[in-house]
């Protein structure tokens, strides 16, 4: 996705007390972070303008939640759209933060108790050479691994195929078992569901979307996803 540049984006994030920078400064400490450290904690990687993310966080005060993209320009659209749909309340459990996904591992440790990562549309990479950027390829699934609980659950939604059925051979290879499938999100009846800015686009020109959800089982992996490729790579 490419966006004009936003002039206002970076000085309204610098000046936003619930934007963090540098998320490697809080792996393990992000619970310091938030007014109350004992609220369940999830995070969403490419949360783009937050159209979700905002909706998410505003319905579900008892939950804390830290939304990521790479994008400072997105980043300040998220940031408006959750004081939008906050209004009047304190925004106090959720934090912005720009950094690319790719480097996950360094920005959140086993001790943060990350219950639930969110992945809506992520980008499909769909070139061969391209797939290990994918946010749901082995080299991420291998880092989620590292700081999910067992039991901790992946909730990813798509309008690709392609990526979806990749993602689903992608997460049974490292051990993620599948807990919930749907090939028409909408047409499923599944609750919750936050809809967001590419969902609410595709939907529109009538993409079904897909989704599941993926649970981190218990087995101890010793599996090297750089050198791992899609038999047909
Ligand atoms: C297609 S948009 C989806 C945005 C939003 N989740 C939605 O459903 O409308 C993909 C988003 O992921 C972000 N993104 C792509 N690669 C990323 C990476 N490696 N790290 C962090 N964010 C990334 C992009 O900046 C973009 O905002």
């Amino acid at each position: 996705m490419h966006m004009r540049k936003k002039k206002w984006a970076r000085p309204e994030l610098d000046a936003c007390p619930w934007f963090v920078p540098d998320p490697s400064a809080l792996c393990g400490r992000w619970a310091e972070r938030f007014a109350d450290p004992s609220l369940p904690f999830e995070i969403e990687l490419g949360c783009g303008k937050g159209v979700s993310t905002a909706q998410m966080a505003a319905a579900n005060p008892g939950v804390r939640y830290v939304a990521l993209d790479v994008s400072p320009d997105v980043l300040g659209e998220a940031r408006r759209n959750i004081v939008r749909a906050f209004g009047e309340k304190p925004v106090e459990n959720i934090l912005l933060t720009r950094a690319d996904a790719a480097g996950v591992g360094s920005y959140f440790a086993p001790e943060d108790g990350v219950r639930r990562i969110h992945l809506s549309f992520s980008n499909p990479w769909p070139r061969p050479r391209h797939r290990k950027r994918r946010l749901t390829h082995p080299r991420q699934l291998m880092q989620y691994r590292g700081f999910l609980p067992v039991g901790g659950e992946i909730w990813f939604k798509t309008d690709d195929d392609p990526l979806f059925d990749d993602t689903l051979v992608y997460m049974d290879l490292c051990g993620f078992e599948t807990e919930y499938l749907t090939r028409d999100l909408h047409a499923s009846g599944f609750q919750p569901n936050y809809v967001s800015e590419h969902e609410r686009m595709y939907t529109g020109r009538g993409v079904p979307i897909k989704f599941g959800i993926f649970r981190r089982n218990a087995e101890e992996m010793d599996f090297d996803p750089t050198r791992w490729k899609m038999p047909e790579e």
